[in-house]
């Protein structure tokens, strides 16, 4: 299964997203994550080898990705459509994460307004709600009002996730009384997945 995490703005959690769908895939069979962004985010976070799956650069991927049952694809902020384009041609699902912001949301939209008129099957994820706000009910409502295919499970908003990457060590892996939440809904979008895909 070749999944691609992308969006059109930056900070949105396409990163953390990728790392952790890595994690619930290798769970499965082995997964290589693909660093596909210039600021090798993924591969920084690999560095002490601490993460329980491969992650590769763009350049070194195409000899090792025949070893691997699942791929997971991190790329960079703001592709061009082209690279959308190819991206959805590529994979078999790309996942558009966004948080509950006004702004990603905006963004969110264009990016599928693009995806519908490619033959790409893609999913929106809910990333850093603090479900407590009405920003993330105000979210949902506008995502479930444009008609957007959307996950049902959504990441929480968890100062674990921001402290994890640090310690090169995926959220499960990270000592805080929270981690379990986020790790659990990671797999619950993992799940989601594996159901819309086999
Ligand atoms: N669910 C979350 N809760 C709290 N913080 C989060 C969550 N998800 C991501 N973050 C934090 O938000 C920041 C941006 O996340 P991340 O790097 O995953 O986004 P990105 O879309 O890959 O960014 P870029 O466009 O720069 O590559 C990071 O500091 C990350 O630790
Ligand atoms: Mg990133």
């Amino acid at each position: 299964m070749i999944i691609a995490i992308t969006a059109l703005k930056g900070g949105v959690g396409k990163t953390t997203t990728a790392v952790h769908l890595a994690a619930y895939f290798q769970s499965l069979a082995p997964t290589l994550l693909i660093d596909a962004d210039k600021n090798r985010s993924a591969l920084v976070w690999s560095k002490e080898d601490k993460l329980p799956f491969y992650v590769a650069s763009q350049a070194g991927a195409p000899g090792l990705i025949k070893k691997f049952t699942h791929i997971i694809i991190d790329t960079q902020a703001r592709p061009e459509p082209e690279e959308l384009e190819d991206l959805a041609a590529g994979s078999d699902m790309l996942i558009l994460p966004t948080t509950p912001n006004h702004l990603d949301l905006d963004t969110t939209v264009k990016a599928v307004e693009l995806l519908r008129t490619l033959d790409a099957n893609y999913k929106v994820l809910l990333t850093k709600v603090d479900s407590r706000t009405k920003n993330a009910r105000d979210a949902k409502k506008f995502l479930s009002d444009a008609q957007l295919p959307l996950f049902a499970a959504e990441i929480p908003l968890l100062v674990a996730f921001q402290r994890s990457p640090s310690h090169g060590v995926i959220v499960k892996d990270y000592r805080d009384p929270r981690s379990h939440i986020g790790w659990n809904q990671y797999q619950a979008v993992g799940q989601e997945i594996v159901k819309l895909i086999s």
